[in-house]
């Protein structure tokens, strides 16, 4: 997601916040921006200089000249609310210009804050989220700045990091945070505050990590800590020696794990303020007549189209609108019918692929509704659709797809509902369905659990030469989604079938010693499954079983407990132990896991 650096000392602070910008340049960003206090004589003044583009370009902004004081925070934005665009780049101020905030994360309730500040007579300039904290500062503000973050921070609903300065505390730096990280570094009559570690690791290794709705004040010689009622709260300082490499990763090996492990967090993001228990789910999606619709594709290549697969399922069930699943490089050929009554649904993380894109024009060319399910902001695909929803799954670096898959399935689960209610289908199973959707994030939680279980069977397995993913209905969406990770990361052959495929052929391939891989969460179709298993062990194979079913069976080589869940959502939950498979049977091989061979992130040729 975003990047905060913040420093405060006797240095100028532009330069330390420029470079701590560019150590932060790997997690994708689209515009970068700088406040700075400046001082003369006794006098400071908040000078802003931000735009869309790299930090490079800051860099080169002449304006920069002109930032020379010693207290400044920076940023860099990857687009949520809001185009790339230099009104909605951080840092915000307040209509009076007196407070200046970077904010990493996302408020969930901002529509109604920007109300509430709208009526009591502010005007918001950019379309961005962040924008009412800085305004909210400064409606709470009578003279105690913490008094006024601390109100401000029980306005806010979602996710939040954020940096505050004003002429108003020269000599502080104020934070906070809710579920999105913040650190504070700590030097010799300098401090220094961060996202990440990497921002400032070249300035100190000595850290205070900021928990849940604690606010900090940073000074240059003083760091004092408070909760959200201000009750101040002692902190151990932590060491951390991390090389500049892992550094980046923030601790993990490569991005690859350190997104897997970014999903709870990640799919939250995703669900946000869209889904609440007692209301109709919320999506800008206009007013869509979704009566006239008697057929829903949905269109997507890789990843994204297994994501497709999980999805049609509820999609079927709740709105009651046959749906098909096409590749993209298929459908755009093969002269599919689509006409005004055709909803077409695109998912794509980059919203740059060539074939998604050209399955598009297709679809509006034929008169179709067309809505995507998109992961970057502005990309090519959301300026083609009729209607965009985002996924915010933040920045995907590694090549093989881990969170915006999962973030893809949650969201088009909550279109799903989102149709059903348009069209009056509103029953219990739905609501139900609602609860199992917000309970996701801390069931994936658990799932991440499992991965010492999947990295000691990776090790035993990874030499092999063939693997094969069997289930059925849900479990065989993402028995083609783990057989695809393998594939792209572990260059293994392997296949998935539909587990009651197996005795039409591919149970010819079985023999000792080749490992079979089965999903079975659901309660109607698991016993057909592990009698599929069965014959595979009968014939010899080595059998791992990820499952969420009681299921005795001492033959199977390992069995993955994971959370039950409404069965529609399995896949969100099933599909982790296989990307944890695949990851560790490519450390095995001593694998370039972020970049397989052969395959880009973003394929923008046919
Ligand atoms: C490439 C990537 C896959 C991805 C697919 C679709 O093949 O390697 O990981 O799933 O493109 O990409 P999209 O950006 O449209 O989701």
């Amino acid at each position: 997601m975003c990047g905060i650096v913040g420093y405060i000392g006797n240095k100028k602070a532009v330069p330390v916040l420029i470079n701590g910008l560019l150590s932060l340049e790997y997690r994708g960003y689209d515009s970068a921006g700088i406040a700075v206090l400046n001082q003369s004589n006794n006098e400071y003044d908040l000078k802003v200089v931000k735009d869309k583009g790299r930090v490079k370009n800051l860099e080169a902004n002449p304006e920069l000249d002109t930032l020379l004081g010693t207290t400044g925070i920076a940023h860099t934005r990857w687009a949520t609310h809001g185009m790339p665009s230099k009104e909605n780049s951080h840092p915000h101020l307040d209509n009076s210009k007196k407070f200046a905030v970077v904010h990493n994360g996302i408020i969930e309730n901002y529509v109604e804050l920007r109300k509430i500040l709208q009526d009591n007579g502010y005007t918001l300039y950019s379309e961005t989220d962040t924008e009412v904290i800085p305004n909210l500062i400064h409606m709470n503000y009578n003279g105690n700045i913490l008094e006024a973050v601390s109100k401000t921070m029980k306005l806010l609903k979602g996710s939040y990091a954020i940096e505050v300065i004003s002429p108003l505390f020269p000599d502080k730096i104020i934070v906070a945070k809710k579920d999105s990280p913040l650190v504070v570094g700590i030097g010799k009559n300098e401090n220094y505050v961060a996202s990440d570690i990497p921002a400032v690791l070249a300035h100190t290794n000595n850290f205070y990590f900021l928990d849940e709705q604690e606010i900090a004040v940073v000074e240059k010689d003083s760091i004092k800590f408070y909760d959200i009622n201000l009750k101040e709260v002692k902190k151990d300082i932590k060491n951390i020696e991390w090389d500049a490499e892992s550094s980046e990763k923030n601790g993990f090996e490569d991005y690859m794990l350190k997104e897997i492990y970014e999903q709870p967090q990640a799919i939250r993001e995703t669900i946000g303020s869209r889904l609440s228990l007692d209301e109709k789910v919320n999506l800008e999606l206009g007013n869509i007549d979704f009566t006239k619709f008697d057929k829903i594709y949905i269109v997507a290549c890789g990843t994204a189209m297994h994501a497709g697969i999980a999805a049609k399922y509820s999609l079927e069930k709740f709105c009651k609108i046959p749906t098909e699943v096409d590749m993209a490089s298929e459908f755009r050929y093969r002269n599919p019918l689509v006409n005004e009554h055709t909803l077409c649904i695109f998912i794509s993380q980059s919203g740059e692929t060539a074939d998604t894109i050209a399955a598009l024009r297709l679809a509006k060319e034929a008169g179709a509704t067309t809505i995507s399910v998109v992961n970057v902001i502005g990309s090519s695909i959301t300026r083609l659709s009729d209607y965009t929803i985002y996924t915010h799954a933040g920045p995907e670096i590694a090549v093989a797809s881990t969170k915006a898959y999962t973030c893809q399935v949650t969201l088009l689960n909550i279109l799903a509902i989102y149709i059903a209610e348009a069209l009056g289908y509103n029953s219990e199973e739905l609501n139900k369905f609602k609860v199992d959707l917000l309970e996701l994030p801390d069931k994936v939680k658990d799932v991440l659990e499992t991965m010492e279980q999947v990295k000691d069977f990776a090790e035993k397995v990874y030499t092999q030469k063939d693997l094969y993913f069997i289930g059925r209905g849900l479990d065989y969406a993402v028995s083609m989604e783990g057989s695809l990770k393998l594939k792209e990361i572990s260059y293994i052959h392997s296949e998935a079938y539909a587990a009651g495929e197996l005795k039409h052929g591919p149970i010819a391939l079985i023999e000792k010693g080749t490992t079979v891989i089965g999903v079975a969460t659901s309660p109607i179709t698991t016993e057909k499954t592990l009698s599929n298993l069965e014959e595979s062990i009968t014939r010899g194979a080595n059998v791992l079983v990820v499952t969420n079913q009681n299921i005795k069976n001492g033959k199977i080589d390992l069995m993955i407990h994971i959370p039950g869940t409404n069965p529609y959502l399995s896949p969100v939950l099933s599909v982790i132990p296989l990307q944890l498979f695949a990851y560790y049977i490519a450390k095995n091989k001593k694998l370039d896991v972020d970049k397989p061979r052969n395959l880009a992130k973003s394929v923008t040729v046919e």
